[in-house]
């Protein structure tokens, strides 16, 4: 078993892994601490002195957190009693069980998956500290500027995506019209690159994304480093095949990752599956608390379908008040499960959360968004480069899957012999810049 564990990334030995805890985790805290201090007022104007006395304790609760973070002392058990505490608390069981009699997981010493979901989890408990606080957006405003930042300040990209998929909706056989053939790959393409601007890598700071994306697609492909785009065009044409004789659905699942730019890349992807008949029922699956910064809560998804409809844009109203309308029919389903915030990495699935995991059972096919996903359906093992994306999964398959992610951790299966050394020395940090990116597919069970 010890030695299983150890195939885990470790923050040790100056990683990528390491220099996140070291640095990135602590000044995310920080900026968490500015902004509640920053709302000092508000707290008092709404609940008087109960209000900063709860604005006190908070702040108390996460500079403790800070501190243990940054003098790498032990894990310990959540306290909150909210329903997924106990799944941690035992998760906390075993990783100890893992290392040994006189040893205890500690930040520095832990799986950096592990440790890295475990902060978010405990800002989570310190806004429970206070039933006054409950509601208060911990990065909420970070996520709503970053949007407004690409709306304004890019070229109306979003007004462009908004005014294709409207002109594409008249186009109906998918088998035969090599429009959508064509445009299937862009469309995957944008909300692939749409999984750069994420918040968590830049701890915060602005990270959208700022050149024109549509107009940089083609040059882009080069950084492509597993393409199986086409595959997945099989798959979806499988599907189609197998529900006109069946006369069922044809269902496609997103497991969501960063709201703002990269969630309109997302809702673009899913308005082009069901105008392009490839799809009739979008299921989207969203976080249940803010994690790692930027990653879709419910609030954020309906906030960007309000936003969208009163744009003043015709497009992006247009495309607003049709997503909002598919919303209400039931074609789009947004899901939430407190799975995804746990620590599991995504074989552990059907033990853990067996309900989940049948849901996906549903599927024809399942889209993956981003880097911690990636993280989870291979567990954030040392991999060798060339192990097949479907041995990494290990079982892991409820339905065809293809992960859409650029690279920001030092993780990747699934290259050709020589391909990652080529890349090491061409580009010495191209696991973790973000330039990379993969469409992967594990089509077989
Ligand atoms: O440390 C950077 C990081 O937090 C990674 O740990 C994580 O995998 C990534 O950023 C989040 O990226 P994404 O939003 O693509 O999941
Ligand atoms: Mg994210």
């Amino acid at each position: 078993l010890s030695k299983y564990f150890h195939t885990y990334i470790f923050s040790c030995c100056r990683s990528f892994a390491y220099l996140t805890i070291r640095d990135r985790l602590p000044e995310i805290l920080s900026k968490v601490v500015d902004t509640v201090h920053r709302h000092k007022n508000k707290f008092f104007q709404e609940h008087g002195q109960e209000g900063v006395e709860a604005e006190k304790r908070v702040i108390s609760f996460l500079s403790k957190l800070r501190n243990e973070l940054q003098t790498d002392k032990p894990v310990i058990p959540l306290t909150d009693g909210l329903p997924d505490s106990e799944l941690w608390n035992q998760y906390l069981q075993q990783q100890k069980a893992l290392l040994g009699r006189n040893e205890r997981p500690s930040w520095f010493k832990s799986p950096w998956l592990y440790v890295e979901c475990y902060m978010y989890r405990r800002i989570h408990e310190a806004v429970k500290q206070s039933a006054l606080l409950v509601e208060f957006p911990w990065f909420q405003s970070k996520k709503q500027q970053l949007f407004f930042y690409v709306i304004i300040c890019t070229t109306l990209k979003i007004i462009y995506l908004c005014n294709i998929l409207c002109s594409i909706g008249f186009v109906i056989d998918a088998g035969k019209s090599p429009k959508i053939k064509e445009l299937m790959p862009f469309i995957t393409q944008i909300s692939l690159w749409g999984n750069r601007c994420d918040l968590s890598i830049s701890a915060g700071r602005d990270n959208s994304q700022k050149s024109s994306l549509l107009a940089s697609l083609e040059g882009l492909k080069a950084f492509i480093l597993v393409d199986d785009s086409k595959s997945v065009w099989s798959v979806l044409l499988e599907s189609k095949k197998t529900k006109a004789e069946e006369t069922s659905s044809t269902r496609v699942d997103i497991i969501l990752d960063n709201a703002g730019f990269e969630l309109v890349t997302d809702l673009v992807l899913a308005d082009f599956l069901l105008a392009s008949q490839l799809a009739t029922e979008i299921h989207f699956h969203g976080k249940c608390m803010p994690w790692f910064v930027s990653d879709t809560t419910k609030e954020d998804f309906d906030w960007t379908l309000r936003v969208l409809q009163a744009d003043n844009h015709f497009w992006m109203s247009n495309c607003g008040i049709k997503w909002e309308g598919l919303a209400k029919k039931g074609v789009w389903v947004y899901h939430e499960h407190s799975f995804w915030t746990l620590p599991h990495e995504f074989r552990d699935m059907a033990e853990v959360a067996p309900d989940l995991h049948a849901e996906l059972q549903k599927s024809n096919l399942i889209f993956f968004k981003g880097d911690l996903n990636y993280r989870k359906l291979t567990g954030d093992r040392k991999w060798d480069l060339t192990t097949s994306f479907h041995q990494s999964l290990q079982g892991f398959h409820p339905a065809p899957l293809c992960s859409l992610r650029t690279l920001k951790a030092d993780i990747q299966v699934g290259l050709q012999p020589g391909q990652g050394e080529q890349l090491t020395a061409s580009d010495a940090n191209w696991m973790t810049n973000g330039k990379y990116a993969i469409i992967q597919l594990s089509a077989s069970t």
